[in-house]
């Protein structure tokens, strides 16, 4: 924390920047929530942001822009081919990972649909620390599968591990030799590992990985979504990198991958997406692909406000006062809760708080989708949109049986500079009270299961009478509070 108070016990993270633009929020009283979550099919995906107090499903797209990016996209150069606006993006490219060469595209997914489009045949695996939804479903798409190799400690909900969403290099180097360099499309490290509560992968394990890639002429692919989060925990935690600036380290990983893609949703703090390398031979064998799926070469399904917002975002993202925000948010959220004996991820991560759903509702059994649950309960205890990461985002097998997550999380992201710390008060307030009654969470169960990305718009509902009674119990408890 970069300012201390003045009162040992009073410590909160303090925000280095002021709000100039607000939107009006509404709570509905717990009675609406109720209706509204039940005709959400119990889906948080499917709530309206009319009905939603404070909006935790992501941080994708949804973080407060700067002045300066505001101001930026104002000056965007629109035209189909060869616009201002590309180049700019471009050189904010290359200022933070000292890359030359750049492949635009529309958003992460559709990075991960030409790279697996390109590098994937049908029967190849892509090893990884972990999956990401969007990645994995673009690796099956192209015939390939996917194969986790995070370290054990990576699973442990809580720990006093600083990265752990490091590779087991270990297993990296056995699984290789047993499955032949051939047979491996490419090596994926997901900088701020999504699905295990945004765990950050340290700059050794990172550059060691590498180096294994390197030494078995595979290609090394880093995922750089939540890369903004996973170099600040380098930069606090890992000692190699605290006397490093922010830019260095960017350029030494930059250095030793073949290939850095990301959706500037997150790190850029806009929208779209980027595909970069410092060595022409991987973006020509993709190049191809992005007039085909996403655009002109240079723009690549972006608009160009977008653009110019994520180039100045990029700038951003090497200055620690604006970096260091979402995590100290999150983990402020997080010791709250901890503190109160609610299961939580830990340490902290970066991109939300997650809670452990496993150990929240220990009863409910995986298919009755327990982090799915625990977030519709949160929304009818307090308005708050939180979101599944457990069993429910999973793939089913192709023989229709469901792979049980390792994890049950549910997810709150911390939009970064989008709420207060009286904001984060009041959720620490709602999931220690449903913490109290977590004996009313019940189950639920599939009213309509979709084949692809199911999470996203499938429709469930509640196993017996639970919610009725929750909603309930918050009115014996709350009285005429909303
Ligand atoms: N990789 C990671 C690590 C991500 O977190 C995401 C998106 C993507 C790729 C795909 O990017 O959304 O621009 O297509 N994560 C969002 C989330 C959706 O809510 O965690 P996208």
């Amino acid at each position: 924390m970069a300012v201390k108070f003045y009162q040992e016990q009073n410590q909160v993270p303090l925000e280095m920047h002021k709000v100039r633009m607000i939107q009006k929020l509404s709570l509905l009283p717990v009675e609406e929530r109720l209706k509204k979550i039940q005709q959400a099919g119990n889906n948080t995906f499917l709530l309206q942001n009319r009905d939603i107090y404070l909006d935790m499903l992501t941080d994708s797209g949804v973080n407060a822009m700067s002045d300066l990016q505001m101001a930026a996209s104002m000056r965007a150069d629109d035209s189909y081919a060869g616009s201002e606006t590309f180049i700019r993006v471009k050189e904010a490219v290359k200022e933070v990972f000292g890359t030359d060469y750049v492949l635009p595209a529309h958003q992460g997914r559709a990075c991960e649909n030409i790279l697996s489009s390109a590098l994937v045949k049908p029967g190849q695996t892509a090893l990884m620390n972990f999956h990401f939804t969007t990645t994995k479903a673009h690796i099956t798409r192209m015939g390939g599968t996917v194969e986790e190799l995070v370290a054990e400690k990576g699973l442990k909900p809580q720990s006093n591990d600083p990265f752990k969403g490091d590779f087991d290099l270990k297993k990296l180097r056995a699984t290789i030799k047993e499955k032949g360099a051939e047979n491996i499309a490419f090596v994926r490290v997901e900088a701020g590992t999504n699905l295990i509560g945004g765990q950050p992968v340290s700059l050794e394990n990172m550059l060691a990985v590498t180096d294994i890639c390197h030494d078995n002429n595979i290609i090394s692919v880093l995922d750089a979504s939540l890369l903004q989060d996973n170099v600040y925990f380098m930069k606090t935690r890992e000692a190699r990198c605290k006397y490093m600036d922010l830019k260095s380290i960017y350029h030494l990983l930059a250095d030793h991958f073949d290939i850095i893609y990301f959706s500037a949703r997150k790190l850029g703090f806009a929208k779209g997406g980027i595909i970069t390398s410092k060595d022409e031979k991987f973006t020509k064998m993709m190049v191809e692909y992005i007039p085909l799926y996403e655009g002109f070469l240079t723009y690549g399904g972006m608009d160009v406000r977008s653009m110019e917002a994520m180039a100045q975002g990029l700038y951003e993202s090497l200055d620690m006062e604006y970096i260091s925000q979402g995590p100290e948010f999150i983990n402020y959220l997080a010791k709250e809760l901890d503190d109160y004996g609610v299961p939580v991820i830990l340490p902290a991560g970066g991109l939300g708080c997650h809670l452990n759903a496993g150990a929240f509702v220990p009863e409910l059994p995986h298919d009755q989708y327990p982090a799915a649950a625990v977030a519709a309960a949160l929304y009818i205890a307090s308005g708050i949109r939180g979101m599944e990461r457990g069993t429910l985002s999973e793939q089913r097998n192709p023989d229709g049986t469901e792979p049980f997550a390792e994890l049950e999380l549910m997810r709150l992201a911390v939009p970064r500079r989008v709420y207060t710390l009286s904001q984060l008060k009041y959720v620490a307030d709602r999931v220690k009270w449903l913490w109290d009654n977590r004996e009313l969470i019940g189950g639920l169960e599939w009213v309509e299961e979709p084949s692809v990305l199911r999470f996203f718009s499938g429709r469930l509902k509640e196993k017996g009478y639970w919610q009725e009674q929750l909603a309930e119990k918050f009115r014996q408890d709350f009285g005429e509070s909303l």
